[in-house]
């Protein structure tokens, strides 16, 4: 099987990473000269890594299609390039599947959702709606979560946004460390470990249920009682759910 990408950013760079640490058969991986830095690093460390300035040569020379390019160059180039016979993945967020099927005249199109870690082989991969091809590539990235109505998927859309206000967390307990005398390396240790093994520990535990797993982490009068309160009291998780809708607004124009 040889793959193209449309776009060689963050998230093509990503998915390229963690294929070639996977055991999925692949015989070449064709991506655009753009991003220029990356597809020379990706180049550099791949030999099956083919580099072309010309999309259409991209999608000719593959089977499979990765979009990975932002919205706005998406509406611009995609009517221009041809796409028959050839499975389509895109990963542009606000590309709609109808105005995608509108452009690209292939019978093979799904949309997926994978996030930077993939790059280690971990973390949900959404695809909608379901695809065989799609389906065999991430599998080997991470847990796929099929989805088939669309509507359904823009709320997994939302959820994926929350990536920097989830690690800003991180960013300030560590910033907070410091500034009381903590060396940087034993603070950003503690709290790389703390969240490793709290992820870890809601994945081991996820049958008990979230609402469960908040009740056990709190000893009563405790610390975790207090933060919890304080957090709720100034509308922290509102605030959380507040930022989903705001993001899904973006999926139902
Ligand atoms: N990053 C994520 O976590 C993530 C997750 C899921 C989905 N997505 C989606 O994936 C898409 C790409 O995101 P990204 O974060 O990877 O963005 P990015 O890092 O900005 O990558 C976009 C790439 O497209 C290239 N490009 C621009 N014009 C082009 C053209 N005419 N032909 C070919 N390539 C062109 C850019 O090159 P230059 O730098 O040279 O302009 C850049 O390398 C977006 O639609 C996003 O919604 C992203």
């Amino acid at each position: 099987m040889n793959l193209g990408f449309i776009g060689t950013g963050k998230i093509a760079s990503s998915i390229i990473l963690g294929i070639f640490k996977s055991n999925l058969k692949i015989n070449k991986i064709y991506i655009s000269s753009r991003n220029r830095n990356i597809a020379k690093k990706l180049k550099g460390r791949f030999s099956r890594i083919k580099i072309s300035s010309n999309n259409q040569e991209i999608i000719d020379k593959a089977s499979v299609i990765f979009l990975s390019v932002t919205p706005l160059v998406g509406k611009k180039i995609l009517n221009n390039l041809s796409f028959k016979g050839k499975t389509v993945i895109s990963l542009i967020s606000t590309i709609k599947e109808r105005e995608l099927k509108s452009k690209i005249h292939s019978k093979n199109i799904c949309k997926a959702i994978p996030l930077p870690f993939v790059e280690n082989r971990v973390g949900p991969i959404i695809i909608c709606p379901k695809n065989r091809i799609a389906k065999k590539i991430f599998s080997k990235l991470g847990l796929v979560i099929e989805v088939n109505k669309e509507q359904l998927s823009f709320n997994f859309w939302a959820t994926s946004s929350f990536m920097a206000s989830y690690y800003e967390i991180y960013n300030s307990m560590t910033k907070w460390l410091i500034r009381r005398g903590l060396k940087k390396s034993q603070a950003t240790n503690y709290v790389a470990e703390l969240f490793f093994a709290l992820s870890k520990d809601a994945l081991l535990k996820k049958n008990i249920g979230f609402d469960n797993l908040v009740s056990e982490s709190q000893t009563p009068k405790g610390l975790n009682m207090q933060v919890l309160k304080e957090l709720k009291k100034a509308k922290f998780y509102e605030k959380i759910n507040k930022s989903l809708n705001n993001v899904y607004k973006k999926f139902k124009k």
